[in-house]
């Protein structure tokens, strides 16, 4: 085995965009994908392109502000793969705004810290404070 070949990815916010093309990319190189996002309509149309085409693909609804889906998002990742060898934590939305409006905070300090504790429950399952 070599590079991407047989690893098991998880992508978060993998029904469109960067993480779909991720998702698309990495399989067709022979990574195991493991998609997450809210919408599982998107994400099991997906799965079944990849599974037909040869990939291993599976899914499961992840909202990642809630720390139970992200923690049910991995123990369904454990349970399929094993393990999870990567993680594309590419979910979100671009939070934008015209410049002349000056707006120099978009994210609250609040949103940070939940996305960063989320991230790290990922990492360390067993160690992370999501509290
Ligand atoms: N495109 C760019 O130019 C650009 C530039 C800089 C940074 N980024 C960042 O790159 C990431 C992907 O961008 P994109 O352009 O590919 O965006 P996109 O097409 O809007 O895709 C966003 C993905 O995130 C998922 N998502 C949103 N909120 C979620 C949540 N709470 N829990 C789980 N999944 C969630 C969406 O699915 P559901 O709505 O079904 O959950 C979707 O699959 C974003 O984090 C964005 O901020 C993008």
């Amino acid at each position: 085995m070599s590079g991407i070949q047989d690893k098991v990815v998880a992508i978060t916010g993998a029904s469109s965009g960067i993480g779909e093309a991720t998702a698309r990319l990495l399989a067709g190189r022979g990574a195991r994908v493991m998609l997450g996002a809210r919408g599982i309509g998107r994400l099991n149309a997906l799965a079944r392109e990849i599974t037909l085409a040869g990939g291993t693909a599976h899914y499961q609804a992840l909202d990642v502000a809630r720390p139970a889906s992200v923690q049910n998002f991995i123990d369904e990742a454990r349970a399929v793969f094993g393990h999870i060898d990567i993680l594309v934590d590419n979910a979100g939305a671009m939070a934008t705004a015209a410049l002349a409006d000056l707006r120099v905070t978009v994210i609250s300090p609040e949103d940070l810290a939940r996305a960063i504790a989320n991230a790290f429950a990922f990492a360390a399952p067993e160690e992370a404070d999501t509290g």
